[in-house]
């Protein structure tokens, strides 16, 4: 595994990445860039399946903000294993950045799994079954944008 992780480091992409600051920007744009479309999207939508804003349609907004969280959460693992590949035997190192990718690995299986069961647009679901997912959602996306954030102030 520590070979494994040490040649993803030494590839000329990573190499390419370590070595030019503006490179490194406009992934890690990227990067923030896939977070905002992902909790911008799942929030409000977790939210609203949690009880707020009752008068809304939630087929209407799941119609809009269901791709977008989807297109964010894929921008966000393809520029985060880029950034991840720049330093890969520390990063897999940190504790906050295990704990990261087990609930973005807990968020995205528990979403998956639901849609599978009851539907594209959830029309399936009981109304319990969708609060609770709803807020492990939150807790999950939430959690991996703070641990995420957390890397910069603990790794390397
Ligand atoms: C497989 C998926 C992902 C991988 C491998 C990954 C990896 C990384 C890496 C290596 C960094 C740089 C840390 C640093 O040195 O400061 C980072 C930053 C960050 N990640 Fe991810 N990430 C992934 C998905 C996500 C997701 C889904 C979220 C949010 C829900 C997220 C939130 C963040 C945040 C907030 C930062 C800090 C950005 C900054 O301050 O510039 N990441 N990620």
């Amino acid at each position: 595994m520590e070979a494994l992780l040490a040649g993803l480091a030494a590839t000329d992409l990573a190499t390419a990445l370590r070595g030019s600051r503006w490179l490194y920007a406009a992934v890690n744009g990227g990067h923030i860039l896939g977070i905002a479309l992902l909790v911008g999207g799942i929030a409000p939508l977790d939210l609203r399946l949690l009880g707020c804003w009752p008068s809304v349609d939630r087929t209407v907004l799941e119609r809009v903000l269901t791709p977008m969280a989807e297109a964010g959460l894929t921008l966000a693992v393809l520029t985060g294993l880029l950034l991840f590949a720049c330093r890969a035997p520390d990063y897999a190192d940190l504790t906050v950045f295990q704990a990261k990718l087990g609930l973005i690995t807990v968020g995205a299986s528990a979403a998956l799994l639901l849609h599978v069961r009851y539907g594209r647009a959830l029309e399936r679901a009981p109304a319990g079954r969708l609060r609770r997912a709803a807020a492990l959602s939150l807790i999950c996306w939430t959690g991996a944008l703070g641990l995420g954030r957390l890397i910069a102030f603990v790794g390397p």
